[in-house]
């Protein structure tokens, strides 16, 4: 059986490298020149079989193209013209490494290949792990200056892996686009024959592109069709550059750091790439996030069994006019509600009376909260709801007591006028005083004020990045975001109860590696129901719906001006971690008793919707449809949108192949029994009321064959 091979396997007398997952196969082979290169990423096959194949090497060799296979990282010299993933200048000026294979290790399902440069003391190790129950590999590397003493080498690139998918009749590229209020707009376009770079030169992951891509052939869909797809574990700037050429061979090359971000690595030092994980599947881009969300639950998120509480957040409430007695009013109404978090939102700190001032500042305002956080806190815990605070650690106003205490805390090249955007600036995270700041800072706000949940917010990107004084300043590029990443570990392990929710104006930092200590993300300031089906849409390409942060706010939407009922408002965000974030002041009893009601809907098929798998059975168009199913199919819940009706057109039914078409099913509410078969083949009346935002909830429950 294919399936109970080792993980990973290394044939010395070949060079040949396997790893199995449960449902696919990755092959690469040191070439006689040292070089690792790939051989086969697919369906399983046996190792005899691999060992006979060539590698995926171009088929237009000449004297001016190299014969060579796809590199599994490549270096800068040889007849390889491609994008590097691995660029470093030596002290004498040379460029490039040659590599010699000095030995591998295989453990259990880690390998580690160990290159070294011919002539300098370099050695890089190439990494791969295959962890249990996914189909997902992940892949990093380890870059060593071996020599004490030597002079120092500038990395200009490190990737962490490059990838390679076979030859196909043709590419077509899916990514994620969009930008603030528009986060994870799913674009499907054809490969064209030339470099596609995908990159965030922010400091941040990036609400324009986030470092996720899938490659097929054009003709894959939802349940159908060979995908290959990536994801890169890195919340700062990054960089994918995807490599099609004339000849039909597609290559991609990714890792931390944007163009011309380096890194000087001292004699002794090691550098270390975040990530970059792939997937292969053969059931289309439903498998393809699928296998993702599961990977992401069974090893990635800190807590994937723990329900995402209904939370409710007072921003767009009362965007900086947050007092005391405001936020209790507010707290009793969510409780009300059944809310069962808390997140007091911006304003709350220093002299934070507007987006002017006080950022830095993690004291209470004084006007505001006269008696601190501590009633309100007390208060909330008193209505049996978690206590939630907003933080933006990594930002700072120059009006503020910290700017004025450490002017040089920013980052800021002293020969360049700073930018200011949102009236802040970007503290240097990668200082270890400021690092230490902030870890103090975050623990003495949640042990002072009892907070079970924080809010960490960045609402800018990196301008003019300099580090006065230091000899090697783009290292705060990489140096912010591992202390962001260690700072949340951190903060996790001293206080256990600790929920972190990721947050960059909206969606501008979701990414495996955020997700790695966090508990959800806050997928995008815009809450309008409708653009929010899009925004959900590609956000479900990659990550499961536990992640997704989900409010219901007030029509007419703040961002978009749109009128919706509260019911579609709901129907939309039950598709994720449902919260709250409307002015429950101004909603009438006939709404908040509608509200609550929806609440107790949610909590009842929550554990569906949060740790169920997620079919995407209606693709957004005039109308859209996610099922939710629970790993035995005992339950299913469908939710169904339609934003906009048309003349004649009646909903069509919604098909749900992921039933069991020998089973029955019996939707409890309006106690009806069906047969899988008809589920699976004719499908659903999605039981749509007339109109515009139409939205309906149905639940079924398996009863037997
Ligand atoms: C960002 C967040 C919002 C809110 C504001 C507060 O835009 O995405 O949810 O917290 O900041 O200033």
């Amino acid at each position: 059986m294919l399936t109970t091979l080792p993980p990973v396997t290394f044939v010395p007398d070949l060079g040949l490298a396997v790893l199995r997952t449960p449902n696919s196969v990755y092959a690469l082979r040191v070439a006689p020149d040292g070089s690792p290169r790939h051989v086969y990423w697919g369906r399983p096959l046996g190792t005899d079989v691999l060992a006979g194949l060539p590698e995926a090497a171009s088929p237009a060799a000449s004297s001016f193209e190299a014969d060579a296979a796809a590199d599994e990282l490549a270096p800068q010299t040889g007849a390889r013209f491609g994008p590097a993933g691995l660029q470093v200048r030596f002290a004498d000026g040379t460029r490039g490494v040659q590599w010699r294979f000095v030995g591998h290790t295989a453990d259990g399902g880690e390998l580690r290949l160990r290159l070294e440069d011919r002539r300098r003391p370099l050695r890089a190790e190439l990494c791969y792990r295959v962890r249990p129950g996914t189909d997902v590999i992940e892949r990093w590397t380890e870059l060593t200056h071996l020599a004490v003493g030597d002079g120092p080498i500038a990395v200009d690139r490190l990737d962490s892996a490059s990838w390679t998918a076979p030859p196909l009749a043709d590419y077509r590229l899916s990514h994620l686009v969009g930008g603030w209020n528009s986060e994870f707009q799913l674009q499907r376009d054809r490969l064209p024959v030339a470099e596609t770079v995908l990159t965030s030169r922010r400091g941040l992951t990036g609400h324009h592109t986030n470092p996720w891509l899938a490659v097929d052939d054009g003709t894959a869909g939802e349940e159908r069709g060979e995908v290959w797809s990536t994801a890169l574990a890195w919340s700062g700037s990054w960089r994918v550059t995807v490599h099609r050429d004339p000849v039909g061979r597609t290559t991609w090359t990714g890792g931390f750091g944007h163009e011309g971000i380096g890194w000087t690595l001292r004699p002794g030092e090691s550098l270390r790439t975040p990530v970059y994980a792939g997937l292969y599947t053969p059931h289309g881009f439903g498998g393809a996030s699928r296998a993702w969300q599961a990977h992401v639950r069974r090893h990635v998120l800190p807590e994937p069994e723990r329900d995402r509480p209904v939370l409710y957040n007072s921003w767009e409430a009362t965007g900086f006019d947050v007092d005391e007695p405001g936020q209790i009013r507010l707290a009793h109404l969510a409780a009300g509600l059944g809310a069962e978090l808390f997140v007091l939102d911006d304003g709350w700190f220093g002299t934070r009376r507007d987006d002017r001032s006080g950022l830095g500042d993690w004291t209470p305002r004084p006007e505001a909260f006269p008696r601190g956080l501590r009633p309100l806190a007390d208060e909330v815990h008193r209505l049996g709801m978690g206590f939630g605070l907003w933080v933006e650690p990594e930002m700072v106003n120059q009006d503020s007591e910290l700017y004025r205490a450490h002017p040089d805390w920013v980052i800021h090249s002293p020969h360049l006028d700073a930018t200011e955007l949102r009236n802040q600036l970007v503290l240097n995270f990668a200082r270890p005083e400021v690092e230490a700041w902030a870890y103090e800072t975050l623990g003495r706000l949640v042990r002072e004020h009892d907070v079970d949940w924080l809010k960490w917010d960045a609402n800018r990107p990196f301008t003019e990045a300099g580090w006065d004084g230091h000899p090697d300043p783009d290292r705060l590029w990489i140096g912010h975001t591992r202390a962001v990443h260690r700072i949340m570990d951190r903060l996790r392990a001293d206080h256990p109860g600790l929920r972190i929710e990721a947050c960059a104006g909206g969606g501008g930092r979701v990414d495996l590696g955020m997700l790695a200590r966090t508990d959800q993300a806050w997928t995008s300031d815009n809450t309008d129901p409708v653009d929010r089906i899009g925004i959900q849409h590609g956000f479900s390409q990659l990550f499961p719906a536990q992640t997704m942060a989900a409010w219901v706010t007030d029509s007419p939407n703040t961002t978009t001006g749109r009128r919706t009922p509260l019911r579609f408002r709901f129907h939309v965000a039950m598709a994720g971690a449902l919260g709250i974030g409307g002015d429950l002041t101004s909603w009438s009893e006939e709404e908040l008793a509608e509200a609550a009601e929806l609440v107790a809907h949610y909590k009842r098929v929550r554990p569906l919707v949060q740790r169920g798998v997620q079919h995407r059975v209606v693709v957004p168009g005039p109308m859209a449809a996610v099922h939710y199913a629970a790993p035995d199919d005992s339950e299913h819940v469908l939710l169904v949108w339609r934003p906009t009706t048309r003349f004649g057109h009646r909903p069509a039914p919604v098909r749900l192949p992921a039933l069991d078409p020998g089973a029955r099913y019996l939707d409890p509410d309006l106690k009806q029994e069906y047969s899988g078969a008809v589920l699976v083949a004719r499908g659903i009346d999605p039981r749509l009321p007339d109109g515009d935002h139409a939205s309906s909830l149905i639940r079924l429950r398996r009863v037997g064959p």
